[in-house]
């Protein structure tokens, strides 16, 4: 079975991008392997801390190794948005696929040091495990705003700039970058987050010579994330949408059936709900027209 560097060799050789969707029980998990099934396309699963925390970080490991094992299917397992060294080396330790340090949010020396330490462990454990760093903050949480998160900047000049990318890489050797590129965690209440700058995805791809990952794109029009893949990402991260549609699809459910105790039950359009959002965005990250 392909590993994940090599199926993310093959999507940035055919200008596509790999889906990262985040889930947060048994039900999200289904939905994405589902719907990437459908397609034939390799998926990662992302749980954040707060979301291993929930599901278990172990468990989740098992769970996603199942349906790889079970499905021979190429479904992967990332520790999205992680704080600590620690918790890197116990996602590393629990057999993940791919860790992401951020170090968004601490000096630009500092972010360098602790990503390079992940590099270094995940080597020295098993080398084809992917190590993402991430360069330029966007928020923290997956959820509908009101605005632009506290301490975000999306004008050009608060964007990543591709000197510090380059610098960022060299000195870290990580695998993929996550820069901030008018990408934001969550999704403004109206449904459409503000455009990307992707001149400026292109600028620090082709700079810094890795593939990056988009964050956030919840809310980013179909557009500009096709415009962002042609200039070089490779994966593309979504939450917020999965929630909004799980949690939508459950209060129907609950209204239409107040007398149904089996969860099994009044939980399926809540998934179904969540596999159709997983879908659409395949469709786009693969240039299918749906
Ligand atoms: O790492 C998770 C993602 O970047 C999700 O962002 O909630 O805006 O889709 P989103
Ligand atoms: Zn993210």
């Amino acid at each position: 079975m392909k590993t994940l560097r090599e199926c993310l060799k093959e999507a940035a050789a055919a200008r596509r991008a790999v889906g990262h969707f985040n889930i947060s029980n048994l039900e999200g998990l289904w939905s994405v392997f589902n719907a990437a099934r459908e397609r034939g396309v390799p998926v990662i699963i992302g749980v954040s801390e707060g979301e291993r925390a929930f599901v278990g970080v172990r468990q989740v490991a098992a769970l996603v190794s199942s349906l790889r094992d079970e499905y021979q299917y190429p479904i992967f397992l990332n520790a999205d948005h992680t704080y600590s060294f620690d918790k890197v080396k116990e996602a590393i330790d629990a057999g993940f696929d791919a860790v992401i340090f951020d170090g968004t949010e601490l000096p630009f020396e500092e972010n360098v040091r602790v990503t390079r330490q992940c590099v270094e462990y995940a080597r020295k454990v098993r080398p084809e495990i992917i190590v993402e760093g991430e360069l330029g903050f966007i928020g923290k949480s997956s959820k509908v705003l009101s605005g632009i998160p506290d301490g975000v900047k999306i004008s050009e000049e608060f964007l990543t700039k591709s000197e510090e990318a380059v610098k960022f890489v060299r000195e870290t050797a990580v695998d993929l970058l996550a820069p901030a590129v008018g990408n934001i965690h969550g999704m403004l209440s109206g449904g459409r987050d503000p455009a990307l700058n992707t001149g400026r995805v292109a600028e620090i791809a082709r700079a810094a010579n890795i593939p990056l990952v988009l964050h956030g794109a919840s809310g980013n029009s179909a557009e500009d994330i096709k415009k962002a893949i042609i200039g070089g990402v490779v994966i593309v991260h979504v939450n917020t949408e999965l929630r909004v549609a799980y949690r939508q699809a459950l209060a129907i459910s609950l209204q239409n059936h107040p007398d149904e105790v089996a969860p099994y039950k009044y939980l399926k359009d809540a998934l179904l709900a969540m596999q159709k959002v997983v879908a659409e965005k395949i469709a786009i990250f693969n240039g299918i027209s749906s």
